[in-house]
């Protein structure tokens, strides 16, 4: 078998005497499967007595795709079973000759979150299949069980993960730094596609050229930017769309959103929307309550907006500023506003997840404004649109969003942008609000 030129650039990584990390893919047939089954099978062999880990989210999916490939690699290298290696399913193991391939479901199941059924592992490396549908923690705990007689075979930790485009952790700790030239040089990151895979069959390419826009851009394109997340609520094309939409006038009346830095919350976030454009947003770290309300009223005054058309994020110290100013508060956690009463009721998990569900179809439906000419501040938004999300998709349960500490995770902090934009849509709610 002669290697791809991207897998002979991963293999080079993977041998050297620097590397510890290695993400290889992006794409779909671009030899990802078949690159980690090559570099197990040479371990085994180059190192008698090796131990190592193949891993997948789940392990029947790691059975009926990866291991499969396994299989196929080895033959192609001339190697039969039951001769130069031996597959016991119920161990879930394959011995190579004095080595052993140890296949494992990775799944963060919430019977053992901290994967103590890993606890006791040793291995010599690690190779994780499509590793963008494990979590973090089960990459780092996988990571600090390769141990295994390094020292005799004067080895280096080494783990090979490869992945499609997606949004987690590994499109933050290799893809965005490997695009900024940031990457620590332990690690290393190849994208590499079915177009760079000569011994893909033509059919592959033309299937994937079936797909949805969005999975063609992901899988066949490579682009990182269109995550496929059915849970997503915004998508790529409408995030661009907000910062473009000119047709969208300033008209109508003049809003004013605030989110206060707080506990938890790194901004404190000012909008002044006319209609539904943006005419000016500005951002602080954290500030005081009077520095807040100086402000909200500094805007207030310089727009001639009302205070009954300022909302300010009532959690937290916002209170302090909505009690001073005497404007509209907003609490995240109430109850969702019914238009014309009970019987119309929608079923909101709460009114922040109202707010969002509703301002995220304005903005699919390019309803909405933003002149942004800080590239940073854009990419923030963008980040943030990206990761508001439904959750318990598949559920007939209430309409509700992925929790703020997941959205910090993905994000590694706050959504302050998403909290100050959402709020805008509390406006047109209220209009229906049924007082008691
Ligand atoms: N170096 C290679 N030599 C021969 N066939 C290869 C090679 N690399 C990949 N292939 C074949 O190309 C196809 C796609 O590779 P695969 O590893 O399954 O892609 P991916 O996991 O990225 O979707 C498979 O049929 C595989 O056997
Ligand atoms: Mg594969």
């Amino acid at each position: 078998m002669i290697l791809t030129k991207k897998q002979t650039k991963a293999l080079d990584y993977l041998e050297d005497n620097k590397t510890r990390d290695i993400i290889f893919g992006g794409g779909a047939g671009g030899g990802k499967s078949a690159l980690g089954a090559y570099w197990i099978l040479k371990n085994c062999f180059k190192y008698p007595g090796s131990r190592w880990l193949v891993g997948r989210s789940v392990g029947k999916v790691l059975k009926e795709t990866t291991l499969i490939t396994i299989f196929e690699i080895a033959a192609k290298q001339g190697l039969k079973a039951d001769v130069h290696y031996k597959y016991n399913s119920q161990a879930g193991t394959i011995q190579v000759g004095e080595s052993t391939i140890l296949l494992k479901d990775l799944f963060a199941y919430p019977s053992d979150p901290n994967f103590d059924n890993l606890g006791s592992l040793e291995i010599t490396g690690a190779f994780i299949d499509e590793c963008n549908q494990i979590t973090s923690k089960a990459k780092n705990v996988v990571k600090s069980r390769i141990r295994y007689k390094l020292g005799e075979f004067d080895l280096l930790p080494k783990l090979l993960g490869t992945c499609n485009p997606s949004k987690n952790w590994v499109y933050s700790e290799f893809f965005t730094p490997h695009s900024k030239g940031t990457l620590a040089d332990t690690k290393q990151f190849i994208q590499s596609l079915a177009t760079d895979n000569p011994h893909i069959s033509p059919y592959y390419i033309e299937n994937l050229k079936t797909m949805d826009a969005n999975s063609q851009e992901r899988l066949l394109y490579g682009n990182w930017a269109y995550d496929n997340d059915p849970a997503t609520l915004i998508d790529m094309d409408s995030i661009n769309d907000y910062f473009e939409n000119t047709h969208v006038k300033a008209e109508g009346k003049k809003y004013i959103t605030v989110d206060v830095a707080r506990l938890g919350k790194d901004n404190t976030v000012l909008r002044l929307w006319h209609g539904w454009k943006v005419i000016h947003r500005e951002s602080y770290g954290k500030t005081t309550v009077p520095e807040t309300v100086d402000l909200t009223k500094k805007l207030a005054e310089s727009a001639s907006v009302p205070r009954s058309q300022i909302c300010v994020d009532e959690d937290g110290v916002g209170g302090g500023v909505k009690d001073y100013l005497r404007c509209k508060g907003f609490v995240n956690n109430s109850a969702p506003i019914h238009k014309g009463g009970s019987k119309n009721k929608e079923n909101y998990e709460n009114l922040k997840s109202q707010c969002s569900f509703k301002i995220a179809k304005r903005i699919r439906n390019k309803e909405l404004y933003e002149p942004c000419a800080d590239a940073d501040v854009r990419q923030t938004i963008t980040e943030e649109m990206e990761q508001v999300k439904a959750k318990n998709v598949d559920k007939d349960s209430k309409l509700g969003l992925v929790s703020k500490d997941k959205m910090k995770e993905k994000l590694g902090r706050s959504p302050d942008e998403w909290d100050n934009i959402m709020m805008r849509e509390y406006f047109e709610l209220a209009k229906f609000q049924i007082r008691a």
